[in-house]
């Protein structure tokens, strides 16, 4: 490996797309191999992306010395063991989060890493863009003295509600709080860590899966966090933040954060940051993680496998609390 990374894109999927698009901004690496379950799929997207690179099966990619880091864009179902067939062979894996199904399998990954010596980590793409490291600095500033409370949310309504399709189906890990649930919570993880405590409630939709969720997690200083979750409605999809000293508000899509609004308390002053991507926004990530890997790394500090891990063990505490197991599980 030079200075530039060789990225594979393990499944040929949405967000496949949006992924090779985001490489286009990368500064240090570019797309070099695709692999789909079915070959056809994999040359058209080749096509379309002009990759050099089509094999005809994720087992060939992830066997090839062509390769030097996957990401792994298929159903949450199948992360577990597409980024352990990748390690294995010693490739550096980018997983879409969420980064399993639960956190025994979460547990797994983390090993493989650790056994195989590679960089791994969830590809949680809101923590990377500029708005983020600018609200990160805000915070370790003091200015707006500590977090009291927090809301946030990400609900839409999917004009396919097909019972087979990824967010529906119980056999590919649907639902609210997995595929969009974890926006808010990774948000909250990150400004106040575990919570102490958790209140959750769902609303179960016909194919057995939470189209909505609210959480109320309270932490150990007595500060709050309100998130919410639905496939049911487009919600604010924002984020207020609410410090003894100031309020930030993470304009709507929070997710996928460009704007931010600072006000201080108690003189009012108020500032509208404003830090649009270049690129679609998954250029971020993928420099983040090609810096990691040009330096040796093998996890990162702003998306910790400590951290995913502790998100994906609140989230199997909150399905537990309502009784949603998937099959298999
Ligand atoms: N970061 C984000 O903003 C974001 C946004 C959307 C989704 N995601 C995450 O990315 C992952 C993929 O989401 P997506 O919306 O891209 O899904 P998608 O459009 O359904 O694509 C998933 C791809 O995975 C492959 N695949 C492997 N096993 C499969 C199976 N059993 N059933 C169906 N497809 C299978 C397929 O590609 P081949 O047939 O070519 O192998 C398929 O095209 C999810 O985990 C999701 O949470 C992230």
């Amino acid at each position: 490996m030079n200075n530039t990374i060789k990225w594979g894109i393990l499944g040929t999927g949405r967000i496949s797309r949006a992924f090779a698009e985001g490489l286009k901004f990368a500064s240090n690496g570019n797309l070099h191999g695709v692999a789909s379950r079915t070959k056809t799929n994999a040359e058209q997207f080749a096509e379309e992306w002009k990759v050099p690179r089509v094999f005809e099966n994720y087992q060939e990619l992830a066997q090839s010395d062509e390769i030097d880091a996957v990401y792994i864009a298929t159903p949450h179902t199948e992360h577990a063991a597409n980024s352990i067939l990748c390690m294995k062979n010693k490739k550096a894996v980018l997983c879409e989060k969420p980064f399993a199904v639960n956190a025994m399998e979460v547990e797994k990954m983390i090993g493989q890493a650790k056994e195989n010596d590679v960089l791994l980590m969830e590809g949680m793409w809101s923590r990377f863009p500029p708005l983020m490291g600018k609200l990160r600095e805000i915070l370790s500033s003091g200015e707006i003295g500590e977090i009291r409370t927090l809301q946030a949310d990400f609900g839409f309504r999917p004009p396919s509600r097909d019972p087979n399709g990824r967010l529906f189906n119980p056999k590919l890990a649907g639902g609210s709080l997995l595929d969009i649930g974890i926006y808010p919570i990774s948000l909250a993880s990150m400004l106040m860590g575990r919570p102490e405590s958790f209140l959750a409630d769902w609303h179960c939709g016909p194919t057995g899966v939470d189209e909505q969720a609210s959480l109320i997690f309270k932490y150990q200083n007595g500060s709050m966090a309100l998130l919410h979750s639905s496939l049911e409605s487009h919600t604010r999809q924002d984020a207020f933040l609410s410090g003894t000293e100031g309020n930030i508000l993470i304009h709507k899509q929070c997710w996928k954060p460009q704007k931010m609004t600072v006000e201080l308390l108690p003189s009012g002053k108020t500032e509208i940051i404003e830090m649009p991507f270049a690129g679609n926004g998954f250029n971020y990530e993928a420099v983040a993680f090609g810096e990691l890997l040009l330096s040796g790394k093998k996890e990162s500090p702003v998306m910790s496998l400590a951290e995913s891990l502790e998100i994906m063990s609140l989230m199997d505490e909150i399905r537990s609390s309502w009784g949603l197991k998937y099959p298999g599980e």
